[in-house]
C-alpha cells in the first residue's frame, strides 16, 4: 500500500514555518503498514492542490492524505481542490473523523475535509495542525487498509 501526503499551507511552502504535519502524517501511515513515497508541501492554491491530487492518483497510488486549509479562512480551499478532481464521494469517512474529533474538541466542527475516490486513489482530508493528524488519522487506522484493499480488488465487495 502506498501513500503520498501533500502539505497544504501557505507558510510552509514559503518556507517561514517547518513542516510538522507531514511527518506526523507519514509516521503514523507507516505504522499503518503504508510506504509513504514523498511528502510535497503546498500552498493553499486550488490550481497547486488540484494538481497535487492530479499527479499522485496518476502514478497510482493508494492513499493521498492532505493535511491543511480545510478550515474556514478564505485561502481554506482543500475540500474545493479535492471535491474538483474526485469521481466519487465517501461522506463516512470525513462523517467518522468529525464525529470522533468533536468528542475531543466542539472545534472539530470547523474542518471542512471530505473524503473520495479518483481512479484507485482514496483521497483524504485531514486538519493542519499535528494534533488534528494525529487524532483524524488514529480514527482512520482501522478503516484505511480495507478501504484501499477493497479499491485495489474493485470487483470485491466488502464481505469477500
Ligand atoms: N480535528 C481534530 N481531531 N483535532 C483538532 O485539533 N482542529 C480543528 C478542526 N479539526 C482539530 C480538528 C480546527 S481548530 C480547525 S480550524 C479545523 O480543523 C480546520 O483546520 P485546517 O484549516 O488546518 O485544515
Amino acid at each position: 500500500m502506498e501513500a503520498v501526503v501533500l502539505t497544504i499551507s501557505d507558510s510552509a511552502a514559503a518556507g517561514r514555518r517547518e513542516d510538522l504535519s507531514g511527518p506526523e502524517a507519514r509516521r503514523i501511515l507507516e505504522e499503518s503498514g503504508f510506504t509513504v513515497r514523498r511528502i510535497d508541501v503546498l500552498p493553499d492554491e486550488r490550481d497547486a492542490i488540484e494538481s497535487g491530487l492530479r499527479s499522485a492518483s496518476a502514478e497510482g497510488v493508494d492513499l493521498v492524505v492532505t493535511s491543511g486549509g480545510t478550515g474556514l479562512s478564505p485561502r481554506d480551499v482543500t475540500p474545493e481542490a479535492t471535491l474538483a478532481v474526485i469521481d466519487r464521494q465517501v461522506p463516512g469517512i470525513a462523517d467518522l473523523m468529525r464525529m470522533e474529533s468533536l468528542k475531543i474538541t466542539p472545534r472539530a466542527a470547523l474542518s471542512r475535509a471530505v473524503s473520495g475516490i479518483r481512479g484507485a486513489t482514496l483521497i483524504v482530508n485531514l486538519p493542519g495542525s499535528v494534533k488534528g493528524v494525529r487524532e483524524c488519522l488514529g480514527v482512520l487506522r482501522p478503516i484505511l487498509g480495507h478501504a484501499v484493499e477493497t479499491l485495489k480488488q474493485a470487483s470485491l465487495g466488502c464481505g469477500e
